[in-house]
């Protein structure tokens, strides 16, 4: 991945581009990629000097030697403006006076910036500035002159590089026995994948001195490490999760298009002539699993699950949405294989209707989405849910972009069966106390009946709410308590009738039952 940084830069450089951009925390990596393509002459024709330039540090050549007068960035940028020499500056710190949504920039520096630009594009000698910042977000003044270059999280051989590194150098002092033989480092590399090389090394060091031994169990710790980094990183979220698919009652359908696709990803797909599946969209009345059935997918491929915000990926406190969107995706996609799930997906809409003023930034960030998940040949299975499918937009349906979009429907009488025996199995089966309650075909019927248009979430609901009432007497839980917490509560689907029916509506024209045909006439 990091070629294709290298050709690219290379290119950008070679077409004298004045003002490139790239976005990353990895400052170090960064400069030192950079510093390999300046001075490659097959990359760049000829070679550039390189000049870094930090707000402590000022002008550095690549001897070490410091400019004078050069710490502030208008003194900097005017030593810039005025080398004869072929020259390439990264510049670290400037992002802070370049302003962002909240705050404008510093007059002074944006004027220069764009005058080293003009400079730069038409001199005789080869210049170019390189801003490297954690964040991007570019006056409007220098939007149209500036390229901005992706940077690529680091591979897992560049990982497993850094592990080796260190286990050699830990080994060395003799403060460290490994137990990990080459597949275990490989393991622990690809459980190391999303992080930045600096993350991954916090990770592996915490793991080295927690123990003397570095061993399969460091797994766990790692990838602990991850859930936390990509956490961080404030958009993504790294779900822990302890479901599997038979704790989804019913929607057999669903299920089974899901285990048919387990190990898609895996080489052996590959030589069946398989793509990687590129996602589901799953609609319908809120309550009977969408979530669930998110979550369940992961635990049953065994691939981690990335929740993606989309609340904050619109909220503009971190970044433009656009960014984020794409820091999102690249984090995904340095995770994969991963199942990234975009919970209550129209939410991202909200306040994008006709009039509100922000229809083109949504759909400017939906777009990219649906363009990278049309071309994305990196196994990352999307997973989006929504409940108010009116909200989305039509692109977002068209075949094609989802490879299935999937209808759940209120439980069937026999999907309700299942739901109450997955909760009732759950809840009964470390509480000794409320224990005794044998749910045989009798009792069964008469929950099922009872339950006749309430969703999933109602029906573990009543079995809590049962459990309430029979620990409030200090007794074991019976049919009756349940049967009275259902009789307590009104469902959605009577509260909110004209809602749920027009969900079905529209979804049985569209979407796939994801209840199975045998469960719907049984
Ligand atoms: N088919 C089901 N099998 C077992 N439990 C279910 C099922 N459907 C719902 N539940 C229970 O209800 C809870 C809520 O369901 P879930 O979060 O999946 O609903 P949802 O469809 O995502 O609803 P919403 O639209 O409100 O987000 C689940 O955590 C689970 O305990
Ligand atoms: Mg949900």
């Amino acid at each position: 991945m990091t070629d294709v940084f290298r050709e690219t830069l290379g290119n950008l450089l070679k077409a004298r581009f004045p003002l490139l951009c790239v976005e990353s925390f990895e400052e170090h990596r960064v400069l030192a990629e950079i510093a390999a393509v300046a001075t490659d002459p097959v990359r760049v024709r000829t070679s550039r000097n390189l000049v870094t330039w930090s707000l402590t540090e000022g002008l550095v050549r690549p001897d070490g030697t410091r400019l004078e007068e050069s710490n502030r960035p208008e003194h900097a940028l005017r030593q810039a403006l005025h080398t004869e020499e072929a020259t390439v500056f990264v510049f670290r710190d400037l992002h802070p006076f370049l302003g962002d949504g909240q705050r404008p920039g510093d007059p002074a520096v944006v004027r220069l910036l764009r005058d080293v630009c003009a400079a730069f594009k038409s001199g005789p000698v080869a210049r170019s500035l390189v801003l490297v910042s954690p964040t991007l977000q570019l006056p409007v003044e220098l939007e149209k002159d500036v390229a901005v270059v992706d940077f690529p999280l680091p591979r897992v051989g560049e990982i497993r590089a850094l592990l080796d590194d260190m286990i050699r150098s830990n080994i060395g002092s003799g403060r460290l026995t490994v137990t990990l033989d080459d597949a275990g480092r490989d393991r622990l590399a690809t459980t190391a994948r999303g992080l930045t090389l600096q993350e991954a090394e916090n990770a592996f060091a915490r793991a080295m001195v927690t123990g003397v031994t570095l061993s399969e169990a460091d797994v766990d710790a790692v990838l602990e490490e991850k859930r936390r980094a990509v956490r961080t990183a404030g958009l993504l979220e790294c779900v822990r999760v302890d479901i599997g698919l038979d704790d989804v009652g019913g929607l057999e359908n669903l299920k089974q298009w899901l285990v048919k696709r387990q190990d898609s990803w895996l080489a052996e797909a590959a030589r069946y002539g398989l793509p990687n599946p590129r996602g589901i969209l799953i609609t319908g009345v809120p309550g009977c699993g969408k979530s669930l059935t998110a979550k369940a997918t992961s635990a049953a491929w065994g691939l981690p699950l990335l929740q993606l915000e989309m609340g904050r990926v619109f909220a503009g406190l971190v970044g433009s949405s656009e960014q984020n969107m794409r820091r999102a995706l690249r984090t995904a996609e340095a995770v994969a294989p991963c199942v990234l799930w975009l919970d209550e997906v129209e939410k991202g809409f909200s306040g994008a209707g006709p009039g509100s003023g922000d229809s083109g930034t949504a759909s400017r960030v939906f777009g990219s989405f649906l363009t990278w998940m049309q071309e994305k040949d990196v196994p990352v299975f999307v997973i989006a849910t929504a409940n108010d499918i009116e909200r989305l937009p039509a692109e977002f349906l068209r075949k094609g972009r989802f490879d299935e979009v999937f209808y759940v429907d209120l439980p069937t009488a026999a999907e309700r069966g299942q739901i109450w025996s997955v909760h009732l199995d759950r809840r009964l089966r470390n509480a000794p106390a409320a224990g005794g309650l044998v749910v045989d075909d009798a009792v069964t019927r008469r929950l099922v009946e009872a339950s006749e248009g309430y969703s999933g979430a109602e029906i573990e609901h009543a079995v809590i709410a049962g459990l309430f009432e029979a620990y409030a007497e200090r007794r074991p839980l019976t049919v009756e308590d349940m049967l009275l917490a259902l009789a307590a509560t009104v469902p959605l689907s009577v509260t909110q009738a004209e809602q749920v029916e027009r969900i079905r509506t529209w979804a049985n024209l569209r979407a796939v039952a994801a209840t199975a045909a045998y469960d719907r006439f049984a």
